[in-house]
């Protein structure tokens, strides 16, 4: 489907976005893999967050809605049945990545399948240190999904630094590791989103600028009610949003604001943007609070390197925020931009140019400067919500408007957008 946007005047209103999607993969695993009844509310209504649900219930798992929240009856230790189906983990690398730590210490066979997208993401990043753990793979030969999981011989902690910063691949090594006596350790030289780490109140060392996290049995979730705070990264749209329109001013809900997220609110502020963060609590260890917008001036900065994992997901919107805003953006040490629901960087880079932008590609990210030629352009999504929303707010400013195509890939993290842009715009 292909959606048309116009031109918008100015914004105003408040929004409460439904769950992190990251939070809420967790917050499904954890109660999943405890003993008992769990309740998650405000839990994200994305595809992605449907998709580690639907694998959990091919393992046995049994869950329903009540009230706006999902109650889960969690299986306890190694209590899963095998299951009798492929485990499909539709878009979402989170689902296959997490489950693969999960699965590997497991006593049955499984296999992770997942779409078009997922089929081509790496998985070598997982099989890695989960086989050196002693988990037994059968995969394509470049390692890829399918995925199958076989029984391990013997399942044993292990030391992994990470060659890649990915919170995905920290998470499935600690998940794999709660099944162990003895503490398996993972250790990162760039700071990853830790949710992992903060809900399950594990052990982390911060120790010559590396940080050392541990999981063992003794940190294995119990049943327990889950608030999940709202999605930064969904939000991080409506934050550019209001920045760009004349005289607007939104309030966002209860939103994440664990440090490990906010990089892109750090960015935002330092290239001259009103956000303010207010009302700020803590739930299952998670910092959250309301986020009060307001139109701004911006003007460009570097991005540092450091801060790259942490606003890896919101790159695209940084990018129509500068380019808008100022004229032009540049970001580099981005090459794991490639490695997402699409090639991001070759998906900026092709839109971009739609636009007659003058775009330089590199390796591990792009730069862009010059004036939109192009005011009525018909973008591609390349089937990635981020990319689809990015330009979804890149068109409201155009003096035509524009349209995306493949829209609909907009539900993987946020089936709402459309009825939540309308309701600013009114
Ligand atoms: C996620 C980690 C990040 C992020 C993804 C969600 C997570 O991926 O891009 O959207 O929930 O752990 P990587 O671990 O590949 O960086």
């Amino acid at each position: 489907m292909t959606q048309e946007f116009n031109k918008i005047g100015k914004v105003k209103g408040e929004l409460a976005l439904p769950g992190d999607k990251s939070i809420s993969h967790r917050a499904v695993i954890f109660s999943c893999m405890a003993k008992g009844l769990s309740e998650i509310e405000n839990l994200s209504n994305g595809e992605d967050v449907r998709s580690t649900l639907k694998c959990f219930s091919e393992l046995g798992v049994k869950s329903k809605w009540e009230n706006e929240r999902l109650i889960i009856e969690g299986k306890g230790f190694k209590n899963f049945t095998a299951p009798l189906n492929n485990l499909d983990a539709g878009n979402s690398g989170t689902t296959a990545r997490l489950l693969a730590g999960f699965l590997s210490a497991q006593p049955f066979e499984s296999t992770l399948i997942g779409d078009t997208s997922l089929s081509q993401r790496p998985m070598k990043r997982v099989i890695e240190p989960l086989y050196l753990m002693g988990a037994k793979f059968s995969a394509t030969p470049n390692l890829t999904l399918p995925l199958t999981i076989h029984p391990a011989e013997k399942f044993s902690p292990i030391i992994y630094e990470m060659p890649v910063a990915s919170a995905q691949v920290k998470s499935s090594i600690l998940l794999a590791g709660l099944h162990l006596e003895d503490e398996t350790c993972v250790i990162e030289s760039e700071q990853t989103r830790n949710h992992t780490e903060v809900m399950l109140g594990l052990r982390v060392e911060e120790k010559e600028r590396k940080r050392f996290s541990y999981s063992s049995r003794k940190n294995y979730p119990s049943a327990q009610n889950y608030f999940v705070p709202s999605d930064i990264s969904s939000a991080a749209f409506f934050i550019v949003l209001t920045l760009l329109a004349k005289n607007s001013e939104v309030i966002l809900r209860h939103v994440s604001l664990n440090e490990t997220r906010t990089g892109i609110i750090k960015i935002l502020k330092e290239t001259g943007s009103e956000i303010e963060m207010v009302n700020q609590l803590k739930s299952d260890n998670e910092l959250y609070g309301d986020i009060i917008v307001r139109s701004s001036q911006l003007h460009s900065i570097e991005i540092p390197k450091e801060i790259i994992p942490n606003i890896i997901d919101e790159i695209p919107i940084l990018s129509v925020a500068s380019i808008l805003g100022t004229g032009e953006f540049e970001i580099r040490n981005a090459s794991e931009l490639r490695v997402k629901e699409s090639d991001r960087i070759s998906a900026l880079v092709q839109n971009y140019k739609i636009l007659g932008l003058d775009v330089e590609e590199f390796p591990d990210g792009f730069s862009v400067s010059g004036t939109i030629q192009n005011e009525n352009p018909v973008f591609e999504s390349f089937h990635d919500h981020r990319i689809a929303m990015a330009f979804a707010i890149l068109s409201m400013f155009l003096k035509n408007g524009g349209k995306i195509s493949n829209f609909d890939c907009v539900k993987i993290s946020n089936p709402q957008f459309l009825q939540q842009v309308n309701y600013l715009i009114q």
